[in-house]
């Protein structure tokens, strides 16, 4: 039978992949870029805003929304998709991850991770069950496995015991999320900067046989050359028939240089949380909207840009906003950054079709470098 989830390449160029991941609720082209819409919204953006951006699915935090309003409210109100107005595909990360950098009191065990709520202190115990029950819940049409990210730099023996309790978990997620077609459970690769522990973890996924794998545990403080020297040792470890997805990454360089190195899919904050603090993306660099030399600068942050926020609004606007902490300076920089990202996207994308993306990749790195004149 074939599954209505599915994922096929295109095109390769190198290790640089140009695929299609096909769902009931849409398409999604890779190279991706998610937008990260932790508690059911893409903080500062109207969902409309971020599809007409060109994204095809939009991240969402199993821990977060466990939290408030809680899964099976969310269930009972027809699901994330119906309650957010988004009806195109939803990745939710497994709550793992947030666990460890937004809660109290978190202890984790062989059955799970205990913690205590960051909204408002009541005790929860996440199971990897649990952990893909609330997905299920969510109606998450890529769900993750529940895992354990330990920070950078730790020893060895650390890093090899989270590796290996990431596996258990994820034969235990496998078995809770069982057979639904057109969704998918993807399991994370972990093994911190040890190449040989990324290798064995990477294999033991694979030999699991889900649709898609993750690569975590990467940009906890490693500095970039470590997280291009794991990706270079794992992708090849993974199945080339599955999506491949780099969690919390990244800078436009880094994006660039994962897709080089055979990444399919990427989610990070970084556009809309720096949108929200002043900073924007351009094709020639991150501008600080807060500095004083704006002021009375009547260019827009690009005018070649078909994004209003970025072709419109003058930077002394800009900067006004921003100094009078106007919500209006994080929706523009934000829909500028956003703008950016899936512009960047497109434009890898079509690199990858017409054989020439270390040719593009290098044109963008450049005209970044050279800066904003
Ligand atoms: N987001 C960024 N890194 C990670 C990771 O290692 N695990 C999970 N679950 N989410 C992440």
């Amino acid at each position: 039978m074939t599954d209505a989830f599915s994922f096929h390449l295109l095109a390769r160029d190198g290790e640089a992949r140009r695929g299609e991941i096909s769902t009931p609720r849409g398409t999604i082209r890779t190279p991706a870029f998610m937008p990260v819409g932790t508690g059911g919204t893409v903080k500062a953006m109207y969902l409309d805003q971020v599809r007409a951006l060109g994204s095809d699915i939009i991240l969402g935090n199993t821990y977060h929304l466990m939290l408030r309003p809680g899964a099976e409210r969310v269930a009972r109100l027809g699901g994330l998709h119906e309650f957010a107005r988004w009806p195109y595909p939803i990745l939710t990360d497994s709550g793992g991850f947030q666990v460890m950098s937004l809660s109290a009191l978190r202890k984790i065990t062989e059955k799970g991770v205990t913690f205590r709520s960051h909204v408002d202190g009541q005790v929860f115990d996440m199971s990897p069950e649990r952990s893909i029950e609330i997905q299920g819940l969510l109606d998450s049409d890529i769900q993750m496995q529940l895992d354990e990210c330990v920070a950078l730099p730790a020893d060895e023996k650390e890093i090899a015991r989270a590796m290996e309790l990431s596996l258990r978990w994820a034969e235990r997620c496998k078995t809770a999320f069982g057979d639904q077609p057109g969704k998918a459970m993807f399991g994370i690769v972990q093994g911190g900067d040890d190449l040989k522990l990324r290798e064995s973890s990477a294999s033991a996924l694979a030999a699991m046989d889900l649709k898609g794998y993750a690569v975590g545990g990467l940009a906890v403080g490693e500095p970039q050359e470590v997280m291009l020297e794991v990706l270079a040792a794992t992708c090849p470890a993974l199945p080339s028939d599955k999506p491949r997805y780099l969690m919390g990454v990244g800078t436009p360089d880094d994006i660039l240089r994962s897709v080089e190195r055979g990444v399919d899919m990427f989610d990070c904050v970084m556009p809309t949380r720096a949108g929200r603090h002043g900073l924007a993306f351009t094709r020639r660099g991150k501008i600080n909207l807060k500095n004083a030399r704006h002021a009375e600068d009547p260019r827009p942050l690009d005018e070649e840009s078909d994004c209003p926020a970025t072709r419109d609004y003058s930077r002394a606007y800009l900067h006004h906003l921003v100094k009078s902490g106007e919500a209006l300076g994080g929706m523009l920089l934000t829909w500028n950054n956003l703008a950016y990202y899936q512009g960047l996207m497109a434009d890898i994308r079509t690199a990858i079709e017409a054989g020439r993306f270390a040719e593009r990749a290098g044109e963008i790195r450049e005209e970044w470098v050279r800066g904003d004149m």
